[in-house]
């Protein structure tokens, strides 16, 4: 069997190259890293990302020296380029550079393998989003079920924007307090929904239990989701689609999207994780308050008159407990991929 180089039939290209396996053994390689970027990618692998980046810039490190060392060769001894009969130092410090070029190059045809698999699966990706004109994906749950970060991931994998709406809630009960009036007054509330600035949700306070708990209480008040139903939905009517994730999103606000999933967990697991949230922020909650809050706020929540926390009847039901989020996101896909066929 005729056995020529990649580099070879890349110098003089010829038919028997096609039957050399070492021509190719490189090409299937770079397609094998392909394919690894693109199921990275589906799969939100995040240690592939990491070593696509840090195969990129290790590849530009490499070169960046191996071409230094070559032209300093060049300027210095050009000899040791074109003939053997320079200083063993010369030939030596040629070798190194041009081994250092070969691997630089490598690992550059590694990396943007990777990147390249990646690209084609977002491509992808966009694409089904748009072949569904609008994809609106709804996902409710109780408190701590995984449900913000499963949205924040399903949002990143398909290209969409994705709103947390429980901030608007957290918010408009920050802003009740914030110009000293009760949570429970109604006018307050419903002033501070319709005033709602929603370039203030990404402030930090809103993050914290006290901040949950106050706005399961200005949630209760059937004009200020009123208020703040305009708002949920015109984000959802965004060309592509978004993903918003809630109590009522499936019910109330987009009773129409096309894919709706419901997150559960035990009170329990959703208290441990959360607790473990609180504790790297940082506050210091026993687990128990954090629990009872849960449960308080579950409650409140599914007792309501309006929107009470419910799945949709058409909602696929994924239970958290014992999912990891990696795993909750390819459970996810999987609903998501079903619906859509
Ligand atoms: O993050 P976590 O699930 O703890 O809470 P959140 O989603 O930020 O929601 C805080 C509170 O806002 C909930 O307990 C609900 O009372 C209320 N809420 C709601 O009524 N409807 C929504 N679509 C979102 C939140």
């Amino acid at each position: 069997m005729t056995s020529l180089s990649f580099m070879e039939c890349l110098a003089s290209p010829q038919s028997d190259c096609f039957a050399s396996p070492s021509f190719w053994a490189p090409l299937a390689l770079l397609a094998i890293l392909t394919a690894v970027g693109f199921v990275a990618w589906r799969q939100e692998v995040v240690v592939f990302r990491r070593l696509r980046r840090r195969s990129l810039l290790a590849a530009a490190s490499v070169l960046t020296v191996s071409f230094a060392a070559i032209s300093t060769i060049a300027v210095v001894d050009p000899e040791a380029i074109t003939t053997t009969d320079t200083s063993p130092f010369s030939q030596t410090a040629w070798a190194v550079a041009l081994t250092s070029l070969g691997a630089g190059v490598t690992l550059l045809a590694g990396a943007l393998s990777l990147a390249l698999g990646g690209r084609l699966a977002k491509l992808m990706s966009r694409r089904a989003a748009q072949s569904n004109l609008r994809l609106i994906i709804a996902i409710d749950g109780p408190a701590a079920s995984g449900k913000g970060t499963l949205a924040k991931r399903i949002a990143q994998h398909f290209s969409l924007p994705c709103l947390d709406t429980g901030l608007l809630y957290r918010a408009v009960a920050r802003d009740v307090v914030d110009q000293g009036q009760h949570l429970n007054d109604v006018a307050a509330a419903v002033a501070a929904a319709q005033r709602l600035n929603a370039a203030t949700l990404d402030d930090p306070a809103l993050r914290g239990p006290a901040a949950g708990d106050a706005a399961s209480i200005v949630a209760r008040i059937p004009a200020v989701r009123a208020a703040l139903l305009d708002y949920q939905r015109r984000f959802a009517s965004q060309p592509d689609g978004a993903v918003l994730d809630g109590r009522d999103i499936g019910t109330i606000v987009c009773p129409d999207a096309p894919i709706k999933i419901y997150v559960t967990a035990t009170p329990q697991e959703r208290a441990r994780r959360r607790h473990i949230e609180h504790t790297q922020r940082g506050e210091t909650v026993p687990y128990e308050t954090v629990l009872a809050d849960i449960l308080q706020r579950d409650a409140r929540d599914s007792s309501r008159d309006i929107a009470p926390m419910e799945p949709a009847a058409d909602a696929a039901r994924l239970d958290t407990t014992s999912l990891d989020a990696d795993a909750a996101f390819r459970e996810a896909l999987k609903i998501i991929a079903a619906k859509k066929a």
